[in-house]
């Protein structure tokens, strides 16, 4: 059984200020049946990981360079984010593709960085409006699902988020049969892939996901939890989908 997961991008949001949003959401769901991480700007990490610590909230990088150290000025490593106590790293998100070229063999490369730091990294692969109109999900999502991933992918050190371009923060969401199919195609991926350690591996949605969609995307058969932007930096709204995956 894969236990759900409930991941919360900040993006580039959130001040000091914010961080009473995790001390409201543990207080409304100290014990949740899901896990959860936040993941918010760099500047926030530390501090969330010491309030974090004695709750059940994991705390999560947005993305980290490929290597250990060195000479990438405003870069920031994987050894550097598992000092702060974090235990994620989005890696691959379609926003990074697209403003800063990442491609899928540097995804695959800060993929290792992460594992070799001891943490998990929540992998973003997904097609583009483009992509979908001409009938190309399948190959796209196959395609950065093989070049992002490393060999020895497992259900401790790997999260894969599908998240459809268009449905980032537009409020638009894929049917739930084109759900259904691309997250039993991934699944299908990685059993090949990595046999048992495929099954194990948790596969969120992703895209304008909300306490208002969220039960019919998450009933879905291979959909783990989600990967949630707009929607989980207010407590109230993230915590929803926290019970909502918790049931
Ligand atoms: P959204 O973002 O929930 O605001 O659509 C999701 C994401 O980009 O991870």
């Amino acid at each position: 059984m894969r236990r759900k997961l409930a991941a919360g991008n900040w993006k580039m949001n959130g001040l000091m200020q914010t961080l009473a949003e995790v001390e409201t959401l543990h207080t409304a769901h100290p014990a949740p049946r899901c896990d959860i991480v936040v993941c918010p700007p760099a500047t926030l990490m530390c501090k969330m990981a010491e309030i974090c610590a004695p709750m059940a909230i994991e705390v999560g990088a947005q993305d980290c360079h490929e290597n250990e150290a060195g000479a990438h000025t405003g870069d920031i490593s994987a050894p550097m984010i598992a000092d702060t106590g974090a235990r994620y790293v989005i890696l691959g998100h379609s926003e990074r593709r697209a403003a800063y070229g990442e491609s899928d063999a540097l995804v695959c490369a800060k993929t290792r960085a992460v594992w070799a730091a001891g943490l998990t990294a929540i992998v973003c692969i997904g097609e583009t409006s483009k992509e979908r109109d001409a009938g190309n999900t399948l190959d796209i999502v196959g395609r950065q699902l093989a070049g992002s991933v490393p060999d020895g992918a497992c259900g401790s050190n790997t999260v894969i988020a599908y998240e459809p371009v268009w449905a980032i923060g537009t409020g638009k969401t894929p049917s739930l049969a084109k759900i259904a199919e691309v997250h039993n195609f991934i699944r299908s991926r990685l059993t090949n892939r990595c046999a048992a350690d495929g099954d194990a591996i948790r596969i969120l949605y992703g895209g304008s996901m909300t306490p208002r969609n969220v039960e019919k995307i998450t009933a879905v058969t291979n959909v783990d939890g989600g990967l949630v932007g707009g929607a989980s930096l207010k407590a109230a709204d993230f915590g929803a989908i926290v019970a909502t995956l918790g049931k």
